[in-house]
């Protein structure tokens, strides 16, 4: 293996990584974190260093099986080591891109990425004092934004209230017990679901609550949790009742922030295509756009003020989506006919929409379209 840690690496002059000009990036290291999670490190293939915020995200470009994905990772490492960056994948059993990371990825393999990008960073949102609240692999954003303060040797008063189902699938266990040997004010907190007694368990449960996360284990970990600055990440159902359980407790949820990219989970999907449908059912007075969708022979109705991702929620088909803001890339599709006004946050490069792509969260048609899926 060639060594990257030359001069070259440590040249100050070094460029910030584009993912507009050079997207690029090679697979450096792959740590197995639990059982079914591990983690990616990568560098970009030309010399250049990384510049991001901590929490946000990056746009994988994947060909799988022919067909190119688009799905992002928010990145797990923090931004003061600007020479690599990780992302941290949980295997799902229908995952079809987390399995195949798992199953294909290998050190010195390229990798198209785009971004990155997000503003689920608190960063933005300075504050005296903070509550992580993380479910499985949510914890990925959090844990950027706890290394970051940890490296900047902030001591920040962070409290990180990390659920899992057990012991054995707390990820990043050890490092947060670090950060917290070497910060007086930061605080991890675990709970697991289920907690595994047996003698041969390498972990200290009497640092473990067994249950899940209720008003009553928040109040014991974080007593004045109405006065923290509140960052969410996890399944869409985990979200929710952090959500509920805030607003019950009488928290001002303007200072509420959440992240999730869980394509796999059909809640967030099925509440998308409600609200969809009723929307949809709003123009049905208003003239539409026909929406043919190439490869699958099907054709669906949208509405000049409706995009199209929308239009076909409600419709039924559940295209790849994430974030719906044009930001991630995750719905990016081939436009074969006709055009769109398209309003994106950076989830597309000019170079694509030069070569017919479009994203279909944040494009509303001017004519009938074809679209290639
Ligand atoms: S879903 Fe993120 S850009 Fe369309």
């Amino acid at each position: 293996m060639i060594s990257r840690n030359t001069p070259e690496l440590w040249n100050a002059n070094l460029p910030q990584w584009d993912s507009d000009k050079n997207n690029v990036l090679v697979c450096c290291q792959i740590r197995q974190e639990t059982h079914d999670v591990k983690s990616f490190f990568f560098a970009p293939q030309e010399a250049s260093v990384f510049k991001f915020l901590p929490g946000q995200f990056i746009t994988l470009e994947l060909s799988i099986d022919g067909e190119i994905i688009n799905r992002s990772y928010t990145i797990s490492s923090s931004p003061n080591r600007p020479h690599v960056i990780s992302i941290t994948v949980k295997r799902k059993p229908d995952g079809v891109v987390s399995n195949w990371l798992h199953d294909n990825m290998k050190v010195g393999m390229p990798i198209s990425a785009l971004g990155p990008t997000g503003d689920f960073t608190c960063v933005l949102y300075p504050a005296q004092k903070y509550l992580f609240l993380s479910g499985g692999s949510g914890i990925t954003p959090l844990m950027s934004m706890a290394r970051s303060f940890h490296e900047l040797a902030e001591d920040a008063d962070v409290i990180f209230l990390h659920s899992a189902r057990s012991p054995a699938d707390l990820i990043f266990k050890h490092e947060l017990d670090l950060m917290a040997f070497n910060q007086t004010n930061f605080q991890p907190v675990y709970i697991c679901a289920k907690v595994d007694k047996s003698p041969n368990w390498r972990l200290q449960p009497e640092f473990i609550t067994e249950g899940m996360l209720t008003a009553e284990s928040l109040k014991l970990s974080a007593p004045d949790f109405l006065e923290r600055e509140v960052f969410t990440c996890g399944p869409a159902p985990y979200m929710a009742s952090v959500r509920h359980l805030l607003a019950t407790a009488g928290f001002n949820m303007a200072h509420y922030h959440e992240e999730s990219f869980t394509f796999d989970e059909l809640p967030a999907e099925t509440q998308a295509s409600v609200q969809a449908e009723e929307e949809l059912s709003n123009h049905n007075n208003i003239q539409t756009f026909s929406v043919e969708l190439s490869k699958s022979g099907t054709t669906i109705q949208c509405a000049p003020d409706q995009f199209v991702l929308d239009s076909a929620r409600a419709a039924g088909l559940r295209l790849p989506s994430s974030c719906s803001k044009g930001l991630c890339g995750t719905c990016k599709s081939k436009l074969i006919s006709g055009q769109v006004e398209m309003k994106h946050g950076g989830g597309i490069r000019q170079r694509e929409i030069d070569q017919g792509m479009f994203l279909p969260c944040c494009s509303k048609p001017l004519s009938n379209l074809v679209i290639e899926k």
